[in-house]
């Protein structure tokens, strides 16, 4: 596995739709568990620029590929939150800035303390703490990547499904990106495997869990994953996070399915 990150920055553009035939939802809408879903994921792909903070904090940043990757990352995130800001907008739902700082403030002292607790936390662990945010983003990526390829299948609209083909393709990215960090950084670090491993284990929740409420949460799970397939899926994604040095037997998604009750 290896990344160009020159290539990366080089060939990052925003998501296009302008020619994809999206109008015709006005005639045939999504029916109103997909809209909850894709608004779910619409807020998601928003608050990363407050993920992006919370990490230009910590020792992450000046790693030089680290910095030159969120930067793009961030971009291309933002252009997916417009994506299906779009969509749901051909579904008479509005999805504005004055919403989402409402739902930030909501947060109250979580949200502000977030940057002082990583900054913190980096500090204290040092290096290894880059370790443990490259695995936590490429759990993160895999996931987004299998989501909307899943929610593509599941609704079968050929303009969604190609809209959502697009940002899957831009997540799978992402994945290469953090996964090789990962393993390049956990490779060799007995102490950053065993930090890395604990945090998974014991901190990480579904993308969104933080800012939305738990009744959503389990929501988006059990529409993209619940099931036979959906948890073919989420195997998929513990067995890459288990190929990662130091992380065999984890299988983190598919304990987040059992706790929230979502059926295989
Ligand atoms: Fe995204
Ligand atoms: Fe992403």
């Amino acid at each position: 596995m290896a990344f160009d990150i020159e290539r990366f920055t080089q060939d990052s553009v925003r998501v296009n739709w302008e020619d994809l035939d999206l109008d015709n939802f006005r005639e045939n809408p999504l029916p109103p568990e997909t809209l909850r879903t894709l608004r779910y994921m619409c807020d998601v792909e928003y608050h990363t620029v407050c993920y992006l903070r919370d990490m230009l904090v910590t020792r992450s940043h000046g790693e030089g590929e680290v910095n030159a990757f969120m930067t793009m990352w961030n971009r291309e995130e933002f252009w997916h939150g417009e994506a299906l800001a779009h969509v749901l907008s051909l579904h008479g739902v509005t999805v504005n800035y004055d919403q989402l700082k409402d739902r930030r403030k909501k947060l109250g002292w979580r949200d502000r303390l977030a940057p002082v607790k990583q900054s913190l936390l980096s500090n204290i662990v040092g290096k290894d703490f880059v370790a443990v945010h490259m695995l936590w983003g490429a759990a993160n990526e895999w996931s987004a990547a299998a989501a909307y390829k899943r929610l593509g299948v599941l609704e079968g609209h050929p303009s969604l499904a190609e809209l959502l083909r697009r940002i899957a393709a831009q997540e799978s990215r992402h994945v290469a990106f953090y996964a090789t960090q990962a393993k390049a950084r956990l490779a060799g670090n007995p102490k950053a495997q065993k930090l890395a491993r604990f945090a998974l284990k014991n901190a990480w929740a579904p993308v969104g869990s933080g800012i939305m409420t738990d009744d959503e949460v389990t929501h988006v799970m059990g529409h993209l994953f619940g099931g036979t397939e959906g948890r073919k899926e989420i195997n998929a994604i513990d067995r890459h996070i288990g190929r990662l040095p130091g992380m065999e037997g984890l299988t983190i998604f598919a304990d987040a399915l059992d706790a929230r009750g979502v059926a295989a």
